[in-house]
């Protein structure tokens, strides 16, 4: 039984050195093995976690001890936030650190999408030499539509309106005048004639039970037939199947979705779409953001424990 415990591949300089110098467990997988991990929560105070870890009322029972959860990363939907602050347990994310990666991934896909580069490059590896097939479309001048202008949604809309791209949101929390809105010279729109307008959509917005499988079959259909979606927050907002069927229909262009219903994800339909890119929830894994996630969680374990105040409380 250690004092902290860390349930899910979190790895950098910074653990390193709270393994040195704290009582740290660490097993990458100790997610999987709900009863094992309920047992070594007797005596833990701090627990460690990224998005696996469904640390839910049962697993925070099974931790008397607990006093800081801390989230490697932004999303906390997999973390039962009230009822561990209702146990007085505190919950620590890192709302910045991986903001931009998840923006500057967001635009490669747009730009993978519009210009077919992933199947020009099957293509080419299989022989083949077709320039006219791949003709892509520029950025330049297109409405790009985002669902959720937080942190992530903004700085990614400030990415694309760098490349001369109009921007519209849709956001429930958003202001008519927003600064950011302001800035880029955007609108805010409801969520039918941003799927209306658009050229590309791109999703960003938190997973909460209002936003679960916001987006179906009847959202798709309504988007221009060569528009773009792209999803890069969290895979169940969206109707997977919903989406899978539209775009047999042709009712849009294409997608690239960073994360799915389901993760890791079963076979499906999509696996087999040319116009479709898949990537395994990579959005937040670059050097600098991981070293930021490590950082931030390092050392708010470290505060707490030493019974500090946190820095990136969640507050709800
Ligand atoms: C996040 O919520 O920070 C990212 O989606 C990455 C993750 O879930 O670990």
């Amino acid at each position: 039984m250690s004092d902290i415990l860390v349930t899910e591949n979190i790895q950098g300089a910074s653990m390193i050195r709270l393994m040195e110098d704290l009582d740290v467990e660490f097993d990458a997988y100790l997610w999987q093995n709900r009863d094992l991990l309920k047992q070594k929560l007797q005596d833990t105070q701090a627990l460690i976690v990224r998005n696996q870890t469904q640390v839910n009322q049962e697993l925070i029972d099974a931790a008397p001890q607990l006093k800081i959860i801390a989230r490697a990363g932004v999303g906390l939907d997999n973390v039962d936030t009230d009822y561990a602050q209702a146990k007085g347990i505190i919950v620590c994310f890192t709302p910045d650190a991986n903001s931009l990666s998840v923006a500057e991934l967001t635009i490669g896909l747009m730009m993978a999408l519009l210009r077919r580069i992933p199947e020009a490059r099957q293509d080419t590896l299989t022989g083949g030499w077709n320039r006219i097939k791949f003709t892509g479309t520029e950025l330049y001048g297109k409405t790009f539509g985002l669902i959720g202008m937080g942190r992530i949604g903004s700085m990614t809309a400030t990415r694309a309106h760098a490349f001369g791209m109009k921007i519209i949101a849709a956001d429930p929390y958003l202001a008519a005048d927003a600064p950011v809105l302001k800035e880029l010279n955007g609108r805010l729109v409801s969520l039918d004639e941003l799927l209306a307008e658009s050229d590309v959509i791109s999703c960003h917005s938190p997973l909460t039970p209002d936003t679960r499988k916001m987006l179906t079959y009847s959202h798709f259909s309504q988007m221009k037939p060569d528009a773009f979606f792209i999803n890069t927050s969290r895979g169940e907002v969206v109707d997977e199947r919903g989406l899978t069927q539209a775009l047999l229909e042709h009712k849009l262009a294409g997608a690239a979705l960073d994360v799915r219903e389901t993760e890791p994800p079963e076979q499906s339909p999509l696996n087999q779409m040319e116009n479709v890119i898949l990537t395994p929830h990579i959005a937040a894994f670059t050097v600098e953001a991981q070293e930021r996630v490590v950082d931030s969680v390092c050392e708010d374990v470290r505060l707490v424990l030493s019974g500090k105040p946190a820095i990136n409380v969640f507050k709800p």
